[in-house]
């Protein structure tokens, strides 16, 4: 027992002498002690008013009794501490009683030797009672934190030991059970028994999973499935945790995520109907191109032609007349509408791009940007024996044509390197420029409030087409543009 604090004694004693004899019983006990003697009911009480240990009670008293010293501090002032009788002289039958009334031990004045090892018993029986009653009161506080945590949340939630048996069960799930008329799992049973019996799919994944959680060979398991309903489909989330603090067991949970997936269904929805309308935009738009890039080129091209035709029969039969000269400017004009009309319809849909394939179609292109703006524009291409499907090649030649001319018109480059390549069945397209790079996330803010469209055009262009575009910018050391599409998926036609 520990001696630091002193033993508040509090003697119920009429005599004096009596006290001594006390004290002097107690001289060598273990632990230090105080005594504080009274024989009155009023003294009594008001030495209950200030802390005491244990309580040492004459049974013979004068002017108080006993019993009524056991009945104030048992059951008036429900004191948790010792109180021992010590009297002279006691028969069987009153001791017995005074145990009976509540009172721990009692003793002879004659046989006061056993005092210091009754007191220190006592106290330590009640040390203990009281930590067991704070251990108790503890446990029935956390068993109700989390009682009433499970129960507030709204989500299905089941606790599993070990062996996979149901420990707790929330509100929520019972609730549930009564207005679905489904199955619950039940206290003391096998959860993965109820599973079972609820018909929802892929049980045995599900199982597997959960199994995995219990035994620590995962660290949690979820999926997601539809419930048919009358009213509809459901959809619910079930997720399984292992136990906190333990090395088995799981916690199951079953969200219902219908709202969540009806919106991403719904937004699923809408992102296909807008890939489709934008693949198909795109594809007319490149008809749309075709066919007037060869309305240019045939009719109004044959037109031209023609023109210039009945221009030379002319000029050859007023060849030194005085309108020598203005047919002569006709006719250049003529030519300047053809090879405009020719880079037009070149621009709008390069000839080769369908005849030929790409690397032709790029070649040009190059070549073309390459004259009108002085950059040197260097093209590879390589693996390019078999065609990609149309398209992949319109995708290519587009992006390619947009990142040539953004370098043309923002970098300030003085070289261009277009590359394609096909190899392990992957097609992969670069544009690098050593111009002056651009920062992205500025250049995004500056397209989204100007309208542009390149970067997010070519973006589109290749996620559309299968493929993924990247765009590596550094401000200062130059732009690189590049595609890469994977050659043995099923390819659109865009
Ligand atoms: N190769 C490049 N070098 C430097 N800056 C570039 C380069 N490519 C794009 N940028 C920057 O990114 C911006 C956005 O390019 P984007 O192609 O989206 O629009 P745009 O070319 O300005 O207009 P649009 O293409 O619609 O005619 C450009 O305005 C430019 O500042
Ligand atoms: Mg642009």
């Amino acid at each position: 027992m520990s001696s630091e604090a002193a033993i508040r004694i509090l003697l119920v004693e009429d005599s004096a002498d009596d006290e001594e004899l006390l004290a002097f019983a107690l001289r060598n006990a273990s632990f230090a002690f105080s005594i504080q003697r009274v024989d009155t009911e009023p003294d009594f009480t008001a030495a209950l008013g200030t802390p005491v240990d244990v309580i040492l009670c004459d049974y013979h008293l004068p002017r108080f009794s006993m019993t009524r010293a056991l009945q104030i501090a048992r059951h008036e002032r429900r004191l948790d501490i010792p109180f021992i009788v010590v009297s002279r002289l006691i028969g069987e039958d009153a001791a017995v009683d005074a145990m009976r009334k509540g009172a721990d031990d009692y003793l002879l004045k004659g046989r006061l030797g056993r005092l210091p090892a009754a007191i220190e018993a006592a106290l330590e029986r009640y040390a203990a009672r009281r930590d067991a009653q704070r251990a108790a009161e503890a446990l029935r506080r956390s068993d109700l934190l989390n009682r009433s945590l499970l129960n507030s949340i709204s989500m299905r939630i089941a606790v599993l030991d070990a062996a996979g048996v149901v420990i707790a069960v929330n509100r929520a799930w019972k609730e549930f059970r009564r207005e679905h008329g489904a199955a619950s799992p039940v206290e003391g049973a096998s959860f993965l028994d109820h599973l079972d019996a609820t018909g929802v799919p892929s049980i045995a994944a599900m199982r597997t999973g959960i199994e995995a959680v219990m035994q620590r060979r995962e660290p949690r398991y979820g999926v997601e499935y539809e419930l048919a309903g009358r009213s509809g489909g459901r959809w619910e989330m079930l997720r399984a945790e292992p136990l906190e603090d333990s090395e088995h067991g799981a916690v199951i949970l079953i969200e219902d995520v219908t709202p969540r997936m009806m919106s991403r269904l719904a937004l699923q929805d809408a992102l296909s109907r807008v890939q489709r309308v934008s693949k198909r935009m795109l594809t007319l738009q490149e008809e749309e191109r075709r066919s007037i890039a060869l309305e240019l080129h045939d009719d109004l091209g044959q037109c031209v032609a023609a023109q210039k035709i009945a221009l030379h029969s002319v000029q050859r039969l007023m060849a030194e007349g005085p309108h020598a000269s203005a047919l002569q400017q006709s006719l250049e004009i003529a030519d300047e509408i053809l090879a405009k009309m020719r880079s037009l319809s070149y621009s709008l849909r390069p000839p080769q791009l369908d005849h030929l394939g790409l690397a032709p179609a790029l070649e040009a292109l190059a070549r073309s940007q390459q004259q009108a703006t002085g950059v040197s524009i260097a093209c590879r291409a390589s693996g390019l024996e078999q065609r990609p499907p149309a398209g992949v090649e319109g995708a290519c030649f587009r992006i390619v044509q947009e990142a040539l001319n953004n370098a043309a018109r923002h970098s300030g480059a003085t070289e261009i390197v277009v590359e394609v390549e096909a190899k392990e069945r992957i097609l992969r397209i670069a544009v690098r420029d050593n111009g002056r790079g651009f920062e992205q996330a500025e250049a995004s803010a500056r397209a989204a409030r100007t309208g542009s469209l390149g970067l997010i055009g070519m973006a589109e262009r290749a996620e559309l087409a299968g493929g993924r575009l990247k765009v590596r910018s550094v401000p200062g050391s130059g732009t690189a543009v590049t595609a890469t599409f994977a050659l043995d998926r099923p390819w659109s036609e865009v």
